[in-house]
């Protein structure tokens, strides 16, 4: 048994288990209680998170478990630039805590001219069992409010939270405030590569959101300023990880890979200096 650091008094906990393996606890559920718990460090709670992660995407819209461990390691020794923001939703329910979401993303700093990071959302998974009762909504506070945090440790602004949306999750993040730069064409880029250099998955289409932290929101985004942020979770989600990790050989061609097949669909599509921010589902539209 073990405790857990939570908003409200320590969760004492013997095992986790997935609201989903018992959806006949969902009833006996309050939602409106579920506490969030960030995660930093592998065990029985990570193990079960990453379990949802697993069941609900592809393998090549997610980062292996051996990545989050590795991330794990490099927070512990605050070795990287990325600081990573994992945060579970828990509910107990006849005595059991159950994982009712979880979700991953990593605050990043931009080029230093800005002084500034960004919230970037890898994943976003909630229980089939209990959708569309408020854990999206909770996780996503719950990590806007820590990026605050590390931002203000960091001595940096928030700029913005962005996201890669599958189609099916467009009408949450429209409903969370966020909105596609209009004409943007986006693909996410491979997570892993092969030893010599080639993507173990390729490249995904996906629909590129923001949602601005100013008030009142920016109706456009200057497209070097959204290119810079493209650059960067580029560099942070495809290819950081395999700097000296990979010959120099393979490094440069997974770069050239990345330019060529990933980045210049992205750079052709915005062709003007300032580009509108509008509906997410208009990019459903166009499509
Ligand atoms: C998308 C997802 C994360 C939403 O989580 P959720 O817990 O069901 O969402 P919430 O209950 O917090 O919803 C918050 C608001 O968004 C709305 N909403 C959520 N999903 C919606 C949908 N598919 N269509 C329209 N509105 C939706 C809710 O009605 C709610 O609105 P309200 O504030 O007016 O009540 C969840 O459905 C999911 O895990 N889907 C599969 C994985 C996925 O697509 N992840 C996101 C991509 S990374």
């Amino acid at each position: 048994m073990y405790l857990l650091r939570c908003a409200r008094k320590p969760l004492a906990m013997s095992s986790i288990r997935l609201l989903d393996d018992h959806p006949e606890l969902a009833v006996a559920a309050d939602f409106g209680q579920a506490r969030v718990v960030f995660i930093e460090s592998p065990g029985e709670l990570f193990d079960a998170c990453y379990e949802l992660f697993e069941r609900v995407f592809e393998p090549e819209v997610l980062d292996s478990k051996q990545t989050y461990l590795d991330r794990f390691e490099q927070q512990a020794k605050r070795a990287s630039q990325s600081s990573p923001c994992l945060v579970a939703a828990l509910v107990e329910a006849e005595g059991k805590v159950l994982v009712a979401g979880i979700s991953s993303a990593h605050v990043l700093a931009l080029p230093s001219a800005y002084s500034a990071s960004i919230v970037a959302i890898a994943n976003v998974a909630i229980s089939k069992a209990c959708r569309g009762k408020g854990i999206g909504a909770l996780l996503l506070h719950a990590t806007r409010e820590r990026a605050k945090q590390l931002c203000a440790e960091q001595q940096r602004v928030l700029d913005c939270i962005v996201l890669e949306s599958e189609v099916r999750s467009l009408r949450f993040w429209r409903k969370m405030g966020f909105r596609w730069p209009k004409g943007m064409f986006y693909y996410q880029p491979p997570l892993k590569w092969n030893h010599d250099g080639s993507p173990v998955h390729k490249e995904v289409r996906e629909t590129f959101l923001i949602a601005r932290t100013e008030v009142p929101a920016a109706t456009h985004i200057e497209t070097t300023k959204l290119l810079d942020i493209v650059g960067t979770l580029y560099e942070n989600w495809s290819l950081r990880d395999i700097r000296g990790a990979l010959s120099p050989e393979a490094v440069s061609l997974a770069e050239d890979y990345l330019r060529t097949r990933v980045s210049a669909p992205v750079v052709a599509s915005l062709m003007t200096e300032q580009v509108e921010l509008v509906d997410p589902l208009q990019s459903q539209e166009s499509s």
